[in-house]
């Protein structure tokens, strides 16, 4: 069935533009997700794995599977419940930011489909903290598995420094209370003032300090760059560690290289960051090197380029507790995910464990 969506279903939708298919998905998505008869039939046809080999938590959330969807597709929460009947145990929605956000002048999204790949230049596009806590408030009791928020703040004109700052934190308050864990993006690429807060320490030290004022009471990620150095991660880890509600990171988010890419395309766009398989070697280093480093205190969501097996995987001998994808999710369809899973429990089998929880690092930190 793969091959019918890659061969038949994909080329027709790959004739209309990005932006507009990833608004169509989330429209069929809500309505599939509306009755139980359409959840019933998607669950059918995308027939999600229960294995008790893959089943693990990941701050103390307990996960059926390792494998959940990044941030980005679901930016806000509208298709959390067909995406457990397409096989994912976790959905990391949004970012949404404090303001409400427009995000970057289209076109903003591309495909570089010989690549696999994706350029993204959204630029943190949000309904804002206030419509999302409105519609959290009445949609959440209804998740049918555990959702993290991403929040970040808005990608609007004059909002820095101390404001800036203020307009993050307000997401944050609004919305943890509906998340089972947040995920401050501290790393979008595409934003209009590049203020990145995991790029500037004293930034990333007040973020953590004003984030503590509030008293978290839901685990916290941070969401980095795969750009970043080795000397700067190891000082994210150290200015991290003192907060017991900081418990991990997601590595990593988009990557402003094009280095290795084949498309044409490629030199033509200039703003956005790049997803998919380009990115993947610079994700697993970031989140090897946390991890070797780190793995003691935090735990670790990896994410970026996963587009076989393998790659999943991979992830998780680096050191991953969970996993996500985004774009091959949109260049394999809807059947993949639960075939990543049948294919993960075969490879953990094969490899003599009895546990997805056993090969978590094994590969780094040699557990
Ligand atoms: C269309 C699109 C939108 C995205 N939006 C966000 C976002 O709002 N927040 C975020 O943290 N990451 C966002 N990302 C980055 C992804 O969550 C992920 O880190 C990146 O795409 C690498 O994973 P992949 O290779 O599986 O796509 C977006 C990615 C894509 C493709």
């Amino acid at each position: 069935m793969s091959f019918i969506y890659e061969k038949i279903l994909k080329p027709v939708f790959f004739l209309f533009d990005p932006e507009a298919m990833h608004h169509f998905f989330n429209f069929v998505g809500r309505i599939l997700g509306k009755t139980g008869f359409t959840r019933w039939l998607v669950r059918g046809f995308c027939w999600p794995v229960a294995d008790e080999v893959l089943e693990t938590d990941i701050a103390g959330i307990k996960l059926a599977h390792p494998l959940g969807v990044g941030a980005g597709f679901d930016k806000e929460g509208r298709i959390v419940k067909i995406l457990k009947e397409v096989g994912f145990s976790f959905v990391e929605v949004g970012t949404v930011t404090g303001q409400m956000s427009p995000g970057n002048p289209r076109p903003r999204l591309w495909r570089l489909p010989l690549d696999n790949a994706l350029v993204v230049n959204y630029g943190l596009v949000s309904s804002g903290a206030d419509v999302c806590r409105q519609r959290f408030a009445e949609e959440s009791e209804e998740w049918p598995i555990p959702v993290g928020i991403s929040v970040a703040k808005s990608n609007v004109p004059n909002l820095s420094g101390e404001a800036g700052l203020e307009d993050l934190l307000m997401a944050f308050q609004k919305l943890q209370l509906y998340a089972n864990y947040v995920t401050v993006n501290v790393s979008c690429p595409n934003v209009g003032d590049d203020c990145l807060y995991c790029d500037d320490s004293n930034l990333y030290r007040e973020l953590l300090k004003r984030i503590n004022d509030l008293h978290p009471f839901k685990p916290v990620f941070f969401k980095l760059s795969p750009e970043l150095s080795e000397d700067r991660m190891l000082e994210i880890l150290r200015d991290t560690e003192p907060y017991p509600w900081a418990k991990g990171f997601v590595l990593t988010n988009l990557t402003h290289s094009r280095d290795g890419l084949i498309s044409p395309k490629k030199d033509e766009l200039k703003s956005g960051g790049v997803s998919g398989p380009g990115l993947r070697n610079k994700a697993d280093k970031a989140l090897a090197f946390m991890a070797k480093n780190g793995g003691y205190r935090f735990e670790f969501i990896g994410i970026g380029g996963i587009d076989s097996v393998d790659d999943l995987y991979r992830k998780i001998r680096l050191g991953a507790s969970a996993v996500q994808i985004v774009t091959g999710l949109i260049y394999h369809g809807p059947l993949w995910p639960s075939q990543l899973m049948r294919e993960l429990s075969a490879k953990l089998k094969e490899d003599g464990f009895k546990n997805v929880r056993e090969a978590i690092g094994v590969d780094v930190i040699g557990k």
